[in-house]
């Protein structure tokens, strides 16, 4: 009796008690996963005593510097791709097998306890040799090791490095549309603004067209640089398109950047995949444009692994010491045990650069088999594909293939996003859109086109062409 009787009594205290922890509970889960809008609608932070953290919840809001970038077409289509009954020719991603003596000089190196530790903070000592060693054949100069190189976090770390420490707010950077999609947000980043000069295609009739098609106009060029030019950003071999730049278009670069006083970042990551007929130059070597120029690398495109994310720097010491400064204040190093395994790898070949075994020469030999067989397989439903002269991916005009994208007719995105969701969806194949390599006023140009990447097994090859080939029997 007298407990019932007690517990009768305290039962509404009971629940209210048992309601207010609820509620607070609630509250703290509000505050920490709701948007603040909603806190504001109900009045909760009143409720809840909670005025401070909504208040401060308006700081939840991204800084300026980043304000419209948070769109990216390798988080975007990469999600998209991941189901693995796509066969993915989007990502620049290899699936062959990164060459033996790579993967193996890692494994040897995992044993070694004090290469498992930090290391210098601009290269890893042994790397920054075999690099100069490597890159004072083609400069037909001595690179300091310690001074005019600098070990990165993959190319994507040398870029930011580089527009971060030596582009300014009010500046001018051009970029060469279409471009590696990262350039436009990094410019923006430095609170700079990008200026876009596009690649053009001259007209060919009806032959195979080939990236050497597509040039800048020296005089549209020349209009883009003024007294606020900071830098112009080149990229060859090119991404998306495979061009690689002659040496007369170069010099045409090299003059307006000696005429204007502005500075040059080449990224030339896919330095050493050129095809038949053509060749690499490097723009620091120009006369008059070593002083000026970074010039970038990358571990991922020139061993064919991407997950390493090693890159990096070449210029003179008064540009890379403002690299330095940035990556000594951001991520400060590298991985050593990948430093170290990329330099033993580098040695093996720099030892034999005339040998057809040295993966700088037996890659681009393998990769333009693949190359021809895309374009056949392409050309074979009907496209026209553009040939790349480098690099590895080939881009085709898929409007060609009048595919009715009727479920997406709402969708505000350009053709190309469209046709290559459809075409992961309902044909199991993947590539990416070439408008996401453009700025907002040029992606109309390129919305026509798609990316396919060759740097394939050739079962993942035969997997597309099934699928190419399948599809174009049922159009016929
Ligand atoms: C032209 C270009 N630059 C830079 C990068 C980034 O290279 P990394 O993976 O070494 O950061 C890529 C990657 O695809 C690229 O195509």
């Amino acid at each position: 009796m007298f407990n019932s009787g007690i517990s009768i009594h305290l039962l509404p205290l009971n629940f209210c008690l048992l309601f207010c922890s609820m509620f607070l509970a609630w509250g703290r889960l509000c505050t920490r996963n709701c948007r603040p809008k909603f806190l504001k609608t109900v009045g909760a932070s009143k409720i809840l005593g909670l005025s401070t953290s909504a208040k401060m919840s308006l700081k939840f809001k991204n800084a300026k510097r980043i304000e419209g970038l948070d769109s990216n077409v390798w988080i975007e289509f990469t999600k998209l791709a991941a189901d693995p009954s796509v066969v993915n020719l989007g990502q620049g991603l290899p699936d062959i097998s990164p060459p033996v003596y790579v993967k193996e000089e890692l494994s040897k190196i995992a044993a070694i306890d004090n290469l498992n530790q930090y290391t210098r903070g601009f290269g890893h000592p042994s790397l920054v040799k075999a690099l100069s060693c490597l890159y004072e054949k083609f400069y037909q100069n001595q690179i300091n090791p310690n001074e005019e190189i600098l070990v990165t976090v993959g190319a994507y770390g040398s870029l930011f490095n580089a527009i971060q420490g030596l582009i300014d707010e009010g500046d001018e950077v051009i970029v060469i549309v279409p471009f590696y999609d990262c350039y436009e947000p990094m410019v923006r980043m430095a609170g700079a603004t990008p200026v876009f000069v596009p690649l053009r295609c001259k007209p060919v009739d009806g032959k195979t067209c080939s990236s050497s098609d597509w040039t800048l106009d020296p005089q549209e060029l020349a209009s883009k640089f003024n007294s606020k030019t900071k830098a112009i950003i080149l990229n060859t071999p090119h991404n998306p398109l495979g061009k690689v730049y002659t040496k007369e278009e170069l010099q045409v670069i090299a003059d307006l950047c000696i005429k204007y006083d502005t500075l040059c970042i080449s990224d030339e990551v896919y330095e050493w995949l050129v095809y038949t007929g053509n060749k690499h130059f490097k723009i620091a070597t120009f006369p008059g444009m070593w002083e000026r120029t970074i010039t970038i690398g990358s571990a991922g495109k020139t061993f064919s692994v991407t997950g390493w994310k090693l890159g990096w720097s070449i210029g003179p010491k008064h540009l890379i010491k403002h690299l330095q400064t940035v990556q000594q204040n951001t991520v400060y190093t590298c991985a050593t045990p990948l430093q170290e395994a990329l330099a033993q790898a580098f040695w093996i070949d720099i030892k034999r650069m005339d040998d057809p075994e040295c993966y700088f020469n037996s890659l681009p030999k393998e990769l333009e088999v693949k190359r021809d067989r895309m374009v056949h397989l392409l050309e074979s439903v009907g496209l026209k594909p553009i040939v790349p002269d480098g690099g590895y991916f080939i881009i085709a005009d898929v409007s060609l293939l009048d595919v009715d994208l009727f479920d997406m007719k709402d969708s505000k995105e350009p053709y190309d996003y469209k046709f290559v969701k459809w075409m992961i969806k309902n044909k199991k194949l993947s590539a990416i859109p070439v408008s996401a390599f453009c700025n907002a006023e040029t992606k109309s140009q390129f919305e026509k086109f798609v990316r396919f990447c060759f740097i394939k097994k050739d079962s993942t090859l035969d997997a597309a062409e099934e699928i190419i080939k399948a599809w174009s029997r049922q159009n016929s």
